[in-house]
């Protein structure tokens, strides 16, 4: 396939199967109809983009990775009508067709038209090509590790100027994921007695989203003291060492189980503990996860015996026009304290070390920042 060369050559973090990780130079297509060019501020380093890495979800195509970011629309194709150049943005990953059967009936995150998933634009063309001219595909729709992308109008979410980029950009993923297990996918009521295991930036999302709706006790687990501290800052109540406590036992003998039981790791052997956690009546939500084709085994008689559910989660079951704006503006009324998920900010070509550090489970979310756009930066953060 020939994809229009434009004349924008951008650094980019490639991946490439059998040959890991790549700085290289791209060039990026014509801004097409219903195509926006978007110029990158801050991207996030989500566990997605380290499953890709790891080969937990296998890819041929060489990618540009990313996808959890914010920018400012540069260029706008025809028949854009939705979004100016120069509006700060929110880029969701999971761009909606708008015309399935899902999408019309309001379930955009199902929607079955899209094309983010095999990591191209809406026409199967790529977006970005090599020196070669040949194509290097967008990470789910996005590629946002690099200077601009060229993306579907649906994929951009206007935000409000005050919006910090690195908050913007942490809305493009682990926050609206977590804060939308919570709000849409679980509908959490007030009170719910709920645990979260894993608190990276996905669990530590679904801890503000759980104090937002008044869920009572949090029970925040994880592995490290570090991200517990974080989550008891972010309002979990009670927090345990996932290694030297037995949590099920734990929950069913101070809280007679939980109401709600969120896994934001995506271990096999975490989610197939999550119903002995749970009190009669009582949900599991799986939004960590797992390598494809991996299986779990569960107590079917228990679940059936004690009305316990277990509720899938994609993107927080977002849609994303409707949730972005709204959870931008909880951050500016002082109501989701979303900055604190932000760990160093640093340049884009750190991504390798941010992602190994991801895969240790050390330091809060790492943002990166296309060289020479630090200073456009709205919060004040340690500097990788
Ligand atoms: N018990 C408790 N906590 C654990 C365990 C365990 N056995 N193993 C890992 N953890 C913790 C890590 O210490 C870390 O804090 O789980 C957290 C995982 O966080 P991140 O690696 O930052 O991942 P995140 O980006 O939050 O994504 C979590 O959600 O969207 C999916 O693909 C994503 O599967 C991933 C999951
Ligand atoms: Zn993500």
């Amino acid at each position: 396939m020939t994809v229009p060369l434009g004349s924008m050559p951008a650094a980019a973090i490639t991946f490439r199967q059998g040959a890991g990780l790549g700085i290289e130079l791209i060039r990026l297509g014509e801004t097409g109809p219903g195509l926006v060019r978007v110029d990158i501020k801050a991207t996030g380093v989500c566990h997605s983009d380290l499953h890709i890495v790891d080969g937990d979800w296998p890819t041929d195509r060489p990618l540009v990775l990313g996808h959890e970011a914010s920018g400012v629309v540069a260029e706008i194709g025809a028949g854009v009508r939705d979004v100016q150049v120069g509006d700060h943005v929110v880029l969701s990953w999971f761009a909606p067709c708008g015309r399935c059967v899902t999408c019309a009936s309001g379930q955009a995150w199902l929607c079955s038209g899209t094309t983010a998933i095999d990591n191209t634009l809406p026409d199967g063309s790529t977006g970005f090509t090599d020196d070669d001219g040949l194509e290097v595909w967008p990470y789910l729709g996005l590629g946002t590790f690099t200077d601009s992308v060229l993306v579907p109008e649906s994929a951009v979410i206007v935000v409000s100027d005050e919006l910090p980029f690195e908050v913007g950009a942490l809305l493009g993923c682990s926050v609206t994921t977590g804060v939308g297990a919570v709000v849409n996918t679980a509908s959490v009521p007030v009170g719910s007695v709920a645990v979260v295991i894993g608190c990276g930036g996905v669990g530590l999302s679904i801890i503000m989203g759980l104090k937002l709706v008044g869920a009572n006790p949090i029970i925040a687990v994880d592995l490290s003291a570090e991200k517990l501290a974080i989550a008891e800052e972010l309002g979990a109540t009670v927090v345990l060492r996932g290694d030297e406590v037995d949590v099920p036992a734990h929950l069913q003998e101070h809280y007679g189980g939980a109401d709600f039981a969120f896994e934001a790791i995506g271990r096999i052997a975490t989610i197939e503990s999550l119903p002995s956690m749970l009190s009669a009546g009582g949900s599991a939500v799986l939004v960590g996860m797992t390598p494809v084709g991996a299986r779990a085994s569960i107590d079917p008689f228990d679940l059936a015996d004690q009305g316990k559910s277990i509720l899938g989660c994609n993107y927080g079951s977002s849609v994303a026009k409707r949730d972005i704006p709204r959870l931008a503006d909880l951050y500016l009324a002082g109501l989701l304290p979303l900055d604190k998920l932000i760990g160093l900010v640093r340049p884009l070509s750190d991504a390798s070390s941010a992602l190994d550090e991801l895969r240790a489970g050390v330091g809060l979310r790492s943002i990166l920042v296309p060289a020479g756009r630090e200073e456009e930066l709205q919060v004040a953060r340690p500097t990788g």
